[in-house]
């Protein structure tokens, strides 16, 4: 079985993937605070000892700073992460390096995108996962790109989880009728990622999408009547913030399951 590093396994994507990867390889997981290494991927010295000792076959990059708060708060603390630490793992693992990117690196203008469409990023998490993308496709790695991502989580991070919990703790939630994605269960995006990972001939970026465009607003509406739950605590809201693009639809390259299937799974 090839032996697989998964960065950021303790994240909201990393529960799903190692739960879906143990079947498939010969897992090793690596976070800040958890996994089989726990290691700050910044700090290169740990960093090359911890994939000295994990050695892989393949790397799949999942840790990044990944909220948007947060980037622009910290714009260098996001370079570093986004940018300089991919880019140094894509100068080690070449074709055998695939980083997990976002639909955030468009603008929202020009939907839906395909995977060779010109990025034009407007926030700073956008910006500097636009440009780790570029450092690692240069270095000879490879980027799947990935559209809002939803799927159980005993946290309640992801969409559904955060809409869920709030209806069972009768907490209203504000939902976009204006910002449009292509929503992906992190099973499905988990499934896919495995199959990518092995496939080092396909193109250098891909994009791995739900199939149906919906707006957050439709998404929240959609998951209360799969459901069973009533919709009233779910608020239309209009979003104005100018770094949040309008609709940053994929054009996916795998095929996935429906979205009814995925919500109900959710
Ligand atoms: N969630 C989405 O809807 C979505 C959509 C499109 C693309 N993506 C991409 O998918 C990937 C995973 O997203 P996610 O939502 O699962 O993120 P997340 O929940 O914020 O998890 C991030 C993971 O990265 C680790 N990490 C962060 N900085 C690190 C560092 N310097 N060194 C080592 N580990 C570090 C964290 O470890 P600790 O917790 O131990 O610090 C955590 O395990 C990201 O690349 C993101 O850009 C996510």
């Amino acid at each position: 079985m090839p032996r697989v590093l998964v960065t950021g396994a303790t994240g909201f994507l990393g529960g799903h993937v190692v739960a879906e990867f143990r079947h498939a390889f010969t897992l090793v997981t690596t976070s800040r605070r958890g996994g089989d290494f726990a290691v700050d991927l910044g700090d290169r010295a740990e960093a090359n000892a911890m994939l000295d000792a994990a050695r892989p076959d393949f790397v799949l990059h999942l840790a990044a700073a990944s909220r948007m708060a947060a980037c622009e708060a910290d714009p260098d603390g996001a370079r570093r992460n986004n940018v300089d630490v991919p880019a140094q793992l894509a100068a080690r693992y070449g074709g055998r390096f695939l980083l997990v990117s976002t639909d955030l690196v468009f603008d929202g203008r020009c939907a839906p995108y395909g995977a060779r469409d010109p990025v034009a990023p407007l926030s700073v998490y956008g910006v500097t996962k636009a440009e780790g993308e570029e450092r690692v496709v240069a270095a000879g790695g490879r980027v799947a790109r990935l559209p809002l991502l939803f799927g159980p989580d005993d946290q309640g991070r992801g969409a559904s989880s955060m809409i869920l919990s709030a209806i069972a703790g009768q907490r209203p939630v504000s939902l976009f009728t204006n910002e449009y994605r292509t929503p992906l269960h992190c099973r499905d995006a988990a499934r896919a990622l495995a199959s990518v990972l092995l496939q080092t001939d396909l193109s250098r970026v891909v994009h791995l999408a739900g199939p149906e465009r919906v707006s957050r607003w439709e998404f929240g509406q959609r998951l209360c009547s799969v459901h069973g739950r009533q919709p009233h605590m779910l608020l239309p809201a209009e979003c104005q913030d100018p770094l949040r693009p309008r609709d940053v639809s994929l054009r996916s390259d795998f095929p996935q399951r429906s979205l009814a299937e995925m919500l109900a799974d959710s």
